[in-house]
């Protein structure tokens, strides 16, 4: 086997959703730019299917201050204060470029941008286009993408990113026959967004499957808080196939209330100023131990209510949940949904700096693949905006890397067609590895974990990662890597949670008792490198 296809450009973008396609728009001004997606560009990923919005201070009432204590609150604290500034100073700057790209946000009847209340918010600062704000930011940044010279490349799965010493200078693909390409870049950007597919449950499009992670730490980057694995609250329990898909904490947002099976609204125990539009932590583990105590429904869930609200409420705000549901045989003007927490984001992931610069020469990171803005839970809407904000930023310093370079290293070229070989005489098939991965992991890193547990699933994933991953054809090579890609995600986020010996956000050790909060932890990020891993101890804000 070997590979004639080999591509340069200036800047390599890995990743198709908001944050790549925004950083390869803004790459695009400073040298030829190719943006390599897994999926269809536009239409994998995670932004499309974001529905309830993007958080942006529009008011005058509303202040950047705010956003930012808000952010770091329901981030417990462990948020880099730095990029939360960048955040919330830079999303509204990001949400008018969409705007003067031609997206169509829903507006008031003074044709102001809507923003409706999400978790933990003091302000309703969360825009929207009903309940497909992703969708309509995705439609309008790949038609300014079409407008730039970005050469995309369609349906090939990075498997590893290429070294020239210490700097990154590429990365190989697969198609989906199986053949390699090659990309040699000046500089490249990660945006391959998150990994929840590590778990049972997920919210995540089948891409999300954390290569970015793998990728980023085979190069020798360091990764921070990577056991900050937020569950949404809300996901779909019915039918089967469709469990765990989004159901928007919009429908909070507009009203919604949740109530258990004998009918108490029972968010009044968990947190009685805030209740359903609490941050996801604490409603998500509300949920569960509302499950978990017996007072859940037959189908495992809660009720998420909004019949009280009038009919063209629903009609016009949340038309794809009521599309959605009525496709599960449920009419939500007139009976509740059935929800239950479903694994949505990791809040770690590669340490970056203000310009998403990461700890590996030339290596850039964007979007959820990038940690420290989110801290140890996001709020949602936050995570738009960051797509936005760090995907411009991202692109622009990449785009502004003065080294050239071209030369692909031909051992790695051989060690990586060597690797690919070796799984045409493998006997254990990749799905099979990945479905015990997200039981081991639904089972033992879920929303509340001990020490024992996470044990146990370490345990699991590295028996897994002994196993020898079988290819029928070349056809299947992604699919062993991907499988390769999910369990080094997954070592990361139980290895994380080992070290954090304290709860904090999303983040709970049942085995340990503390006397802080998050404000007053003794404790930093986690980190973890091919060359250390540990926790910090704190620093201030
Ligand atoms: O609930 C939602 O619509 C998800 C939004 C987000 O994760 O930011």
């Amino acid at each position: 086997m070997h590979s004639d296809d080999v591509r340069t450009a200036h800047v390599l973008v890995i990743g198709s959703g908001g944050a790549g396609v925004r950083a390869a728009i803004e790459a695009s001004e400073y040298g030829e730019t190719l943006l390599v997606s897994k999926t269809l560009a536009g239409k994998g990923g995670c932004t499309t299917m974001a529905e309830g919005g993007y958080n942006a201070v529009l008011r005058e009432q509303d202040s950047c201050e705010i956003h930012f204590e808000d952010t770091l609150n329901g981030g417990a604290w462990l948020n880099d204060p730095e990029l939360v500034q960048i955040l919330v100073k830079e999303a509204p700057d990001r949400i008018h470029d969409l705007l003067r790209w031609g997206a169509v946000f829903d507006v008031t009847g003074s044709c102001q941008v809507a923003q409706r209340p999400f978790g933990g918010q003091r302000f309703p600062r969360t825009c929207y286009a009903g309940d497909r704000t992703g969708h309509e930011m995705m439609l309008t940044l790949i038609d300014r993408l079409n407008a730039t010279g970005v050469r995309v490349v369609n349906e090939v799965t990075i498997i590893s990113l290429l070294k020239d010493g210490e700097r990154v200078n590429g990365a190989a693909g697969l198609d989906q026959k199986g053949n390699l390409s090659i990309f040699l870049a000046d500089s490249i950007v990660l945006a391959t967004g998150g990994g929840t597919k590590i778990y049972d449950i997920s919210t995540n499009s089948s891409s999300g499957t954390g290569d970015g992670y793998s990728l980023g730490y085979s190069a020798g980057a360091e990764l921070i808080d990577m056991e900050q694995v937020q569950f949404h609250p809300t996901g779909a329990v019915f039918p089967y196939d469709a469990r765990g898909r989004l159901v928007t904490e919009a429908v909070r947002g507009e009203g919604g209330i949740l109530k258990n099976a004998l009918g108490e609204r029972f968010m009044g125990r968990y947190d009685p100023d805030r209740m359903e539009l609490s941050t996801r932590d604490v409603v998500s583990r509300a949920i569960a131990t509302e499950i978990m105590e017996g007072r859940g429904t037959k189908n495992g869930g809660v009720y998420l209510d909004v019949t009280h609200l009038p009919h063209s409420q629903v009609e016009t705000r949340l038309p794809v949940m009521l599309e959605q549901f009525l496709q599960f045989g449920v009419d939500i003007r007139e009976e509740p949904m059935e929800v239950a927490p479903t694994a949505h984001h990791i809040m770690g992931g590669l340490r970056i700096t203000a310009h998403g610069e990461t700890t590996v020469p030339g290596l850039y990171a964007c979007g959820e693949v990038a940690g420290g803005v989110h801290g140890a839970n996001r709020l949602g809407g936050n995570a738009l905006a960051d797509t936005q904000v760090f995907g411009k930023r991202a692109g622009e310093a990449a785009g502004k890397v003065k080294v050239r370079q071209n030369r692909a290293n031909p051992i790695q070229i051989e060690a990586i067609q060597k690797q690919l070989e070796s799984f045409l005489h493998g006997d254990v098939s990749p799905s099979a590895v990945v479905r015990s991965l997200q039981i081991a992991m639904w089972e033992g890193a879920g929303i509340f974990r001990n020490s024992a547990d996470l044990e146990k699933t370490l345990g699991v994933i590295e028996h897994l990662g002994t196993l020898r991953l079988k290819a029928a054809t070349p056809a299947n090579f992604a699919e062993c890597c991907i499988a390769r890609h999910m369990l080094a995600c997954a070592t990361l986020v139980v290895q994380g949670a080992l070290l954090r010996k304290e709860s904090r956000g999303a983040h709970v050790r049942r085995d340990i008792t503390q006397a802080w909060d998050g404000r007053g932890s003794p404790y930093g990020h986690t980190y973890q490198s091919r060359s250390r891993q540990g926790i910090e101890t704190a620093v201030k804000p």
